[in-house]
């Protein structure tokens, strides 16, 4: 549904200001049913993931406004522990519920989580550690229901560093009798993020944004108000969408500390790029370079969440590159559809060989998931004449005014709905 019609050819210029982190806000939305009381969340982005998100609080029970970037939640008279399946599986990040909707009410009961198709995606991890942390489970094919009377503290040893299995931990943890200690834990900004969050909250979590997180259980935690981060994925998207159109921008609060290699990688394509307190500028002057053997990892490696939009880019540098992917299989149903605009790619299931063109042709493209969809509109931006990309609705669970912010850099863009 939706479709972005894109004239290509404009190089993008100007000053735009980064939103609110996706990523974070919806774990940190997710555990608010368990604070008592109001909690307020500043810079939270306006996107259907976030809406999505609001959509289960409220079945839950839980009052919410949502205006202008803040989300007020009244969780006193939450009553419901069932997020249902035709919600779930909208999204993902229902499974981060798990965690809160257990901490409140002893029980779970929620259909499987959904998603981007970018792989099998299963949530065996969260199972595994929330059963040493004394949740039993049935389930019956469309619903898995968590139960317990009393839930304690424990050594927990991710196999992978899983970032939503971390996340539920945490929450789960921050009111569980004694200590957690979650090994391997994902090492993101968004889990420090949300540290953040449940400390302020009166959580006694330390150590997030290592690979060990101690959780100290409390008896109850209280609403807050927090201002979420800066989303680093999205910042890092419009830096490769400067980058594929020749173009300069400012981009304002990205926090390059928190986007390393994504800065190191488009540095290496030829782009000069200049760190400051309040933001990043980045400069794309020359012909741009092929870069060495991309490998997404988890944090603090080359993020997943940035390989189909830095492989927009490199399907225009001179000369080839490879990119690695090992988080998620299935994530690169973005090439066939670069390739009908004429990149030179090459793919098994783990690896692209990316050789560059000239320039890219506008083309009918489909959006297969949120990030592949963002690679589209770069490539779309950068190429010759007009580009239509379907399935806009990807695009838009994870970007905020994307249409807006690249139509004030000068790219020709538009939204058909
Ligand atoms: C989060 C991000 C997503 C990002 C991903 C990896 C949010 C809302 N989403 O997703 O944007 O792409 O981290 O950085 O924050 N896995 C299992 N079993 C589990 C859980 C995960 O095998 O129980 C596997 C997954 O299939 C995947 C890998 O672990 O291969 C990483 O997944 P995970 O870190 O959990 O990703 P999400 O939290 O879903």
């Amino acid at each position: 549904m939706g479709r972005f019609i894109i004239e290509g050819g404009n190089t993008l210029k100007g000053e735009i200001e980064i939103s609110g982190s996706k990523n974070s806000a919806l774990p940190i939305l997710a555990s608010t049913v368990l604070l008592k009381g109001v909690s307020v969340i500043n810079n939270c982005p306006q996107i259907s993931d976030v809406f999505k998100m609001i959509e289960i609080l409220r079945i839950l029970g839980c009052e919410v406004e949502f205006s202008k970037g803040t989300v007020v939640i009244d969780s006193t008279n939450a009553d419901c522990c069932e997020i249902p399946s035709c919600i779930s599986e909208k999204m993902r990040s229902s499974v981060v519920f798990m965690g809160a909707v257990l901490g409140r009410f002893n029980e779970v009961i929620t259909g499987y989580p959904g998603g981007c198709e970018i792989g099998e995606r299963p949530i065996d991890f969260h199972i595994k550690a929330f059963s040493k942390m004394g949740v039993d489970f049935e389930e019956n094919g469309c619903y898995i229901r968590g139960f317990g009377n009393c839930f304690l503290g424990t050594d927990i040893n991710l196999d992978f560093p899983s970032v939503g299995a971390t996340e539920n931990i945490m929450i789960l943890g921050a009111v569980s009798k004694g200590i957690t200690t979650i090994y391997n834990a994902a090492k993101e900004p968004e889990i420090v993020d949300l540290q953040n969050f449940l400390n302020k909250a009166g959580a006694k979590i330390t150590g997030g944004g290592t690979d060990t997180i101690y959780i100290e259980g409390v008896k109850e935690l209280f609403g807050t108000e927090y201002n979420i981060q800066r989303d680093r994925i999205e910042a890092g998207t419009f830096m490769c969408a400067v980058a594929a159109t020749g173009g300069k921008a400012f981009l304002k609060y990205a926090k390059a500390e928190d986007m390393r290699q994504t800065v190191l990688r488009l540095s290496e394509t030829g782009c000069i790029i200049k760190e400051y307190n309040d933001g990043i500028y980045i400069k794309r002057e020359n012909i741009l370079k092929p870069v060495n053997i991309i490998r997404t990892e988890p944090y603090p490696g080359f993020p997943t969440d940035m390989q189909p939009q830095i492989m927009s880019v490199l399907t225009l540098a001179k000369g080839t590159s490879i990119i690695i992917e090992t988080v998620f299989e299935s994530r690169f149903k973005h090439i066939l559809e670069l390739c009908k605009m004429g990149a030179d790619i090459s793919f098994n299931e783990r690896t692209a060989v990316i050789k560059g063109v000239p320039k890219l042709k506008g083309g009918f493209v489909n959006c297969r998931d949120l990030r592949g969809g963002a690679s589209l509109i770069i490539a779309g931006l950068s190429a010759s004449g007009r580009t239509f990309v379907d399935n806009s609705v990807y695009v838009e669970r994870g970007y905020e005014n994307i249409v807006e912010k690249i139509c004030l850099l000068g790219g020709c863009i538009k939204l058909q709905k």
